[in-house]
């Protein structure tokens, strides 16, 4: 039997890095995957090689998407018990840089899409007396950092949104829960994307990323994994860090090979 068995599972971002990594290990734990994205190419490419996915276009930052996503899943296959909100953009910017449209493209997608999935899922889910939703956040959430101003800001507001939605179904007996996930960088396309620009205004700093340890996106997905099952019921509200000590060390973290260089 597998962890999440006979559970249905809406994954947003699931196109690419960690949330077609989610996808794929929650489906090979017997769930239903509905894996939505804007990219439909290669959403519905990778669905193809995922048993017991589907591939659905769904923009997380409109809300009527969002409405007629989840009526249609629970329509389709009798419940919405896991919802991972994984949809999010980056750009590199301080807050001297960060222009509106900056601001408003990341908000639209990470912030704006991150409430309208955890409002229309609780929505559904309370009347089921069950679900769990996982919102990805970041360690940019904890930390902050010179150059990711809005994608840092809206990280945070995930974490506080996540927070209130596990408070209010506790206090209403809703028997929903909400946590966050807050992943170190990642091996994923959005990460390749942000070294390549640091590379080209900063190589020396490049390179110094590139010594810099990473995780793998079945790290994050082996953690949505265990939030999503009930393995997890006790864990409501909480923010889960996969970063390998990346948000309590001071300096950085080099990859496996390199630590203890100068020990
Ligand atoms: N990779 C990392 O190092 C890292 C670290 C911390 C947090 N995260 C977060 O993890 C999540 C996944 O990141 P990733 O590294 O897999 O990125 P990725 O770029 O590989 O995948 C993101 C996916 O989101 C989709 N997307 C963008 N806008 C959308 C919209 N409006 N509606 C629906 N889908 C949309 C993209 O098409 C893409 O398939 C993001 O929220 C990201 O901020 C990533």
């Amino acid at each position: 039997m597998g962890r999440v068995e006979r559970k249905v599972a809406i994954v947003t971002g699931a196109a690419s890095g960690l949330g077609l990594a989610t996808s794929r290990r929650l489906s090979e734990e017997g769930a239903t995957v509905i894996m939505t994205d804007i990219n439909c190419a290669a959403g519905e490419s990778a669905a193809e090689k995922i048993k017991g996915a589907t591939f659905r276009e769904h923009d997380v930052s409109r809300e009527q998407c969002w409405e007629k996503l989840v009526n249609d899943v629970v329509t389709d296959h009798g419940s919405l018990d896991i919802l991972v909100n994984c949809a999010g953009v980056v750009q590199l910017a301080s807050i001297e840089q960060t222009t509106e449209d900056m601001w408003r493209k990341i908000h639209s997608v990470g912030t704006d899409g991150t409430f309208f999935g955890c409002k229309h899922a609780l929505n559904v889910m309370k009347q089921q007396g069950q679900g769990s939703i996982i919102n990805i956040s970041s360690t940019a959430s904890i930390q902050g950092g010179p150059n990711i101003f809005a994608y840092a800001a809206s990280k945070s507001a995930i974490r506080g949104m996540t927070k209130s939605v596990a408070c209010l179904s506790t206090q209403q007996g809703y028997g929903v829960r909400c946590n966050s996930i807050h992943p170190g960088n990642m091996s994923t396309p959005m990460l390749r994307g942000v070294y390549d620009v640091v590379r080209g205004f900063d190589p020396v700093m490049a390179d110094e990323l590139e010594k810099m340890w990473v995780g793998d996106p079945e790290d994050v997905a082996n953690m949505v994994l265990f939030l999503a099952s009930d393995e997890s019921v006790a864990v409501n509200g909480a923010e889960l860090v996969v970063d390998n000590t990346l948000t309590i060390t001071e300096g950085v973290v080099l990859k496996r090979e390199l630590q203890g260089a100068d020990a």
